[in-house]
């Protein structure tokens, strides 16, 4: 994997979530981002596994599940079945992550660990060699259009030498407030798996917005490989 282009269908307009698929997809996404919050992890209220299994109709690249909710085992089955093809749960709900990462794996999809802005490394260094990915939020969840938190790129790093010592390739996906000007920062701290919203749909053609945001992405690996 070199780098990949996750849109964050929260931005888009929910009454036509097939037309915001389809024009990230021509511009180049690898991943739909499906970002589910449930009004008590976080304050605000957005989409449940049947909209999940309506996406998966009409997505031709795999989606990826962000669970912003309490109790996310009562729902990781449902969003399987929904064709879910990676889920993400927050550390800070979860007393039995190992049972819950497992539980996901269990069902055939790539589950991954998520660290709020305020949550230390730390919270998954015992997890961190049965994790198929890490993702490092640079807001704190809830909203599209947010600010990103500078402190994210030396966290990115961190986890990726966590990752490293775990002799764990799983790659890190970073969340919040990511652009055309700073994608290039993250890339070079590790991030391997991009997350943008706003940025993307938030602009009279998303298409084209996601196309340039994978073009800086991919020239930021290169720039980092050959460094
Ligand atoms: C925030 C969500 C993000 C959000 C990103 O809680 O997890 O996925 O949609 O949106 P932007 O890119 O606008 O910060
Ligand atoms: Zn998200």
């Amino acid at each position: 994997m070199s780098v990949l282009i996750a849109p964050s269908i929260l931005s888009a307009d929910f009454a036509a979530l097939g037309d915001a698929i389809a024009a990230a997809e021509r511009g180049g996404a690898d991943l739909i981002h499906v970002d589910v919050m449930d009004g008590h992890f976080v304050p605000n209220i957005t989409m449940g596994p049947q909209v999940v299994h309506s996406m998966k109709l009409v997505a031709t690249v795999p989606l990826d599940v962000h669970l912003m909710i309490s109790d996310p085992d009562r729902f990781i089955e449902a969003f399987a079945e929904a064709g879910a093809a990676m889920i993400s749960v927050h550390v800070e709900v979860l007393p039995h992550l190992h049972r819950t990462v497992h539980a996901i794996k269990g069902l055939g999809v790539k589950a991954g660990v998520v660290l709020n802005p305020s949550t230390p490394i730390v919270a998954i260094e015992q997890i961190a060699g049965d994790v198929d990915f890490v993702l490092v939020m640079s807001v704190n969840p809830g909203f599209g259009g947010q600010t990103f938190i500078p402190r994210s790129e030396a966290k990115v790093q961190d986890v990726r030498a966590l990752l490293d010592r775990s002799n764990n390739p799983a790659p890190i996906e970073i969340d919040g407030g990511i652009d055309l000007q700073n994608v290039g920062r993250v890339v070079a701290a590790g991030a391997r798996i991009i997350v943008a919203g706003s940025a993307l749909f938030h602009t009279p053609d998303p298409e084209r917005a996601t196309r340039d945001l994978k073009t800086a992405a991919l020239g930021a690996v290169s720039a980092s490989s050959t460094r």
